[in-house]
């Protein structure tokens, strides 16, 4: 028999409906007993979940009470039951699109909402801390989210169809949004199930992991104190993320940033002076090396010469002229990030079609801007909700989202038909380079063209890096519109969307000539930004342009060959330590991943820092052209070194590695005189000579 106060019907019920509706599941298909971790709730979606139950009843509901001391919804509702005034009205229904959802909750909002920490009585203050320290580590995960990292509930998540049932009518393209909202189409993926509750108090490590665990902080303190200090001094004046970022309570006195004060080629150097062979590489911009002579000095001349803002520079007009001829675009417009392009690339695309509804897949990463930071929900009402708290809901409710590289999601577009304005596709996410689905891109550009809708490739990450042409030239399909960044300014901050003259005519209204009465023909939408061609950094992009055109496919090819190597041997590492990792590539891009849970295994970036091997837990990382075979062996040095040390701490979760199957692996030199390297059907490195058959044309070299 419980002894525990019964649970009043009403509270509950309104506590199940706050969170269905987030959840975008119906209420039924939330169990009270189950907890929200049991519900696949992640750490960004408990935030959102807290937030919407204060606002809903009005009382303050922690995150860390959802964790921790009402970890389901009906310990939820018997606490909230004493604390929530008796007179207020039912539950509302629930919302039937996202602005009622918003006024129901912001009509709602408790006036205490945000208490301030110093208001608190003395003896809350040790529970707040606590608090504080857990809102930092949701702040870390939200950190690796935001910037790429794919939310763990869409990783794992099985596929499933959107249903024709809740499929938007199809409507005839027109300037007015479409009658049917997507809000009726709904994420098409399902939490991933009970999520791994980490490591919380010292007591849980093992004598071999404690004493692991303090020497690693005491070796790291002893290598990169200088770089902690400066955090530390720092911290008062400076709200930096990135300082916050893999914040634990056990090891925080490991959560500072290397503070980095100078780089050459494949190396940085740390205010202690020490040197590390760069994996990390800027988050992607980094191609050529740090440093590259070419890039600075192009820097250098430019830096002589001025960096005016208003006037034209000349060097805009010769870098869009580049892309073009790169890329095989027709015209192309600079912005200064990957954001803004895929911005100004929804934007031109909406203009042109006179549609709203966007489509775009779980796993990619699109920038930080409101509209692509998004989640998907599940169950029966399935919809696109925002990822991060201060996203209104608003902001994502014309956004689809289907499950990448799948049949079903081919389905669901067909079935939104004429409504879409874009599909907007990064072709193989950072976060899962093994996925490239080369099939499923020909799929879209069919159904695109079948309902009048853009296709948009965003090839911030693929676009020079992969190949001059991007993951379009390596998979043969062409993009309407497609977004660059990173590669692209050589390290200085540049964006570019490119793509077809009618498209892009949007941004300007078209050509026109002087001397007669032409004008431009085109609609046209608002596009502007103080920096857009800043001189500095069109010199950057002009040069680095100018170098993979005089260098040709070869340059991307090289490194790709050159990575799939490193890669195998790191393979081989994790194999022969039993660690838990994963290493997939797509040509230069490498994404180290975690196969099996455990908090301890995170610090694998602390053991590689010690080698002298600089990444960031949870981020691709890049090979460049200035990481030469003294590197690359400084790199597999330091890796085994590093999971030696986590094998003897203790540190991997023991047992069920299975090692990844071997990629293929193609002979580093020509097989015949005159092979070139290329990519096989499947986008793999393969050895091709001219078809004396056909002018122009190349076939494979068959595999020995
Ligand atoms: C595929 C993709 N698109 C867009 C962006 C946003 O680019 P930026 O960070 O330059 O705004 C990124 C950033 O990592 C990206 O990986």
């Amino acid at each position: 028999v419980s002894s525990e106060a019964p649970v009043t019907p009403a509270t509950l019920g309104r506590a199940r409906a706050i969170a269905a509706e987030l959840a975008g599941l119906n209420d039924d298909e939330m169990s009270p007993s189950a907890t929200f971790m049991e519900l696949g709730f992640d750490s960004l979606f408990l935030t959102q979940l807290s937030q919407a139950f204060q606002r809903g009843f009005g009382v303050e509901v922690s995150f860390r009470q959802l964790v921790e001391t009402t970890p389901n919804l009906e310990s939820l509702a018997r606490w909230l039951d004493p604390r929530v005034p008796t007179a207020q009205p039912p539950a509302p229904p629930p919302a039937s699109g996202p602005d009622a959802a918003q006024a129901t909750f912001a009509s709602a909002a408790p006036a205490h909402f945000g208490t301030p920490i110093r208001s608190l009585p003395p003896g809350e203050k040790g529970a707040m801390i606590a608090v504080m320290e857990r809102q930092l580590e949701i702040m870390a995960e939200q950190l690796a989210t935001l910037s790429g990292r794919a939310p763990r509930a869409l990783e794992a998540a099985p596929a499933q169809a959107v249903s024709p049932a809740s499929a938007p009518a199809s409507a005839p393209p027109t300037a007015e949004p479409a009658a049917a909202e997507p809000e009726q189409i709904l994420r098409s993926v399902l939490p991933s199930g009970p999520r791994q509750v980490g490591l919380r108090h010292a007591s849980e490590l093992n004598r071999r992991q404690s004493a692991h665990l303090a020497t690693l902080i005491d070796r790291t303190l002893a290598r990169t104190g200088a770089s902690r200090r400066h955090t530390a001094e720092h911290r008062p004046h400076h709200a930096d993320p990135r300082t916050a970022a893999g914040f634990h309570p056990l090891w925080k006195d490991l959560c500072y940033p290397l503070v980095v004060e100078r780089s050459d080629g494949a190396w940085l150097w740390d205010l202690d002076g020490h040197g590390y062979v760069d994996m990390l590489n800027g988050f992607g911009p980094n191609l050529f090396g740090h440093r590259a002579p070419f890039v600075v000095e192009a820097i250098r001349e430019q830096l002589d010469r001025g960096f005016e803002i208003g006037p034209q520079t000349p060097l805009a007009g010769e870098a869009a002229s580049l892309v073009c001829e790169l890329t095989g675009q027709d015209r192309a417009s600079f912005v200064c990030t990957g954001s803004e392009a895929v911005q100004a690339a929804l934007r031109c695309a909406r203009t042109f079609t006179g549609r709203d509804t966007v489509v775009t897949f779980a796993g990619d990463y699109h920038g930080n801007f409101d509209e692509v930071l998004f989640r998907g929900t599940a169950g029966r009402r399935r919809r696109t909700m925002p990822a991060a708290p201060g996203v209104p809901r608003s902001a994502v409710s014309n956004l689809v989202v289907l499950e990448y590289g799948e049949e079903a999601s081919l389905e669901a577009l067909r079935e939104l038909g004429d409504s879409v304005a874009a599909v907007l596709v990064e072709p193989v996410q950072s976060r899962r380079p093994e996925l490239q689905p080369r099939e499923f891109l020909h799929a879209l550009r069919e159904i695109c063209d079948t309902h009048g809708s853009l296709l948009i490739f965003d090839e911030v990450v693929t676009g020079f890096r992969s190949h001059p042409g991007g993951a379009q030239a390596i998979f043969g399909v062409r993009a309407d519109l497609a977004t660059y960044g990173k590669v692209l300014g050589g390290g200085m901050p540049v964006g570019v969307v490119a793509g077809r003259a009618d498209v892009m005519d949007t941004f300007d209204g078209g050509p026109f000539e002087y001397g007669d009465d032409s004008a431009p023909t085109a609609g046209v939408t608002f596009f502007a930004g103080t920096f857009v061609r800043h001189p500095l950094a069109m010199a950057a992009t002009l040069a680095c342009l100018q170098r993979m055109k005089d260098e040709g496919p070869a340059l991307q090819e090289r490194l790709a060959v050159r990575t799939d190597a490193l890669c195998t041997r790191l393979r081989a590492l994790f194999a022969q330590h039993g660690a838990p990792f994963e290493l997939p590539n797509f040509t230069s891009v490498m994404y180290l991943r975690q196969t099996e849970g455990h908090d301890l295994t995170r610090l694998f970036a602390h053991h590689l820092l010690l080698e002298g091997v600089y990444l960031q837990e949870g981020f691709p990382s890049y090979l460049t052209l200035a990481h030469d075979d003294a590197a690359l062996d400084h790199v597999v040095e330091g890796f085994d070194r590093a999971l030696a040390a986590m094998v003897d701490g203790d540190f991997f979760p023991r047992g069920s590695y299975q090692a990844a199957p071997a990629p293929r692996s193609v002979p580093s030199q020509p097989p015949v005189p005159g092979a070139r390297l290329g990519r096989d059907p499947q986008g793999r490195p393969a050895w091709f000579v001219p078809d004396p058959s056909r002018s122009g044309a190349f076939m494979q070299v068959a595999e020995s």
